[in-house]
């Protein structure tokens, strides 16, 4: 069996890393690469992973939308998210899409804090790129009474906003309101990242009791996550999420449910 991970550039994704150890850990005779396809030869390639045998591929960027036109099958999630990352080849040749994202990033959460109560408070989200629409559809999905987006361009905020149920933008500016009487903060913008801007959020409206996640995992401990924790509040890194997503792509391709554990979770940090 052979599986892989599509993108361009490819040789900085983690996913071979996380799909290897599981497949080494089980004892699978299967493989997983890290394949390298340009936006223009998106369809031959697949073509050819599909001649190949391939039983399935993750999808990273630039080719997370321009896949679902080439697809037979999206599950609603992916379709409602507006991504895909994960494909699925059937047997008789036919493509199937799914976003394993939401998954993750809820996974992520439970096993953070796994007494947090996403129905009781509302959720406070920065960005509203590609990685905030799953992470908004997540929240709404898990019963978030209400889920304030806050990003740089208001309007993309206000479109996100639009697409799902008890979502509301708010100013970048209007953050420290916004934060008020939250049980959840999450970043999704790249700021606080290696090499990118710092995220300058000021906390002091933010409840105690709220759950702080930074889905930026290098470095682990973002400033944002130092500054929630230095006030007590409880935080979750972002590296569960890259992890818990590869789960169900796993199972879909190899037929067994993997678990994240302490190995892999270091060396996933350590590469
Ligand atoms: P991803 O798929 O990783 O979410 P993306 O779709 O490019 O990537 O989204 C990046 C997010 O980070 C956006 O919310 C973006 O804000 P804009 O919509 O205003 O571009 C946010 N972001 C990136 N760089 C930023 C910066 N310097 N200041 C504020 N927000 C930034």
């Amino acid at each position: 069996m052979k599986a892989g991970v599509i993108g361009w550039p490819i040789s900085h994704s983690k996913s071979p890393l996380i799909h290897g150890y599981w497949l080494e850990k089980f004892g699978l005779s299967a493989t997983y690469e890290a394949i390298a396809i340009a936006p223009e030869n998106l369809k031959a390639d697949i073509e050819r992973l599909v001649k190949a045998g391939y039983c399935g591929f993750n999808v990273t960027v630039p080719h997370k939308q321009a896949i679902m036109p080439l697809l037979d099958y999206i599950r609603a999630d992916a379709e409602r998210i507006g991504a895909v990352n994960t494909v699925v080849i059937n047997p008789d040749g036919t493509l199937e899409g799914r976003n394993t994202d939401a998954f993750g990033f809820i996974e992520n959460l439970r096993e953070g804090a796994p007494k947090h109560d996403f129905k009781k408070a509302p959720a406070v989200v920065l960005g509203a790129g590609g990685a905030a629409r799953a992470v908004v559809y997540a929240l709404a999905e898990a019963g978030a009474p209400q889920i304030r987006i806050a990003n740089r361009t208001l309007v993309r905020a206000r479109e996100l906003a639009s697409a799902f149920k008890n979502c509301v933008a708010v100013d970048w500016e209007a953050l420290p309101e916004a934060m008020e009487g939250a049980g959840l903060l999450v970043n999704t913008t790249s700021l606080g990242m290696k090499g990118q801007p710092p995220l300058e959020v000021t906390l002091n409206t933010l409840p105690l009791s709220a759950l702080v996640h930074d889905i930026v995992y290098a470095p682990l401990q973002t400033e944002l996550l130092q500054s929630a924790k230095q006030r007590g509040h409880t935080t979750v890194t972002g590296i569960g999420m890259l992890l818990h997503q590869a789960r169900p792509a796993f199972h879909a391709w190899f037929g067994v449910m993997p678990d994240v554990d302490e190995a892999l979770r270091a060396k996933v940090l350590a590469a």
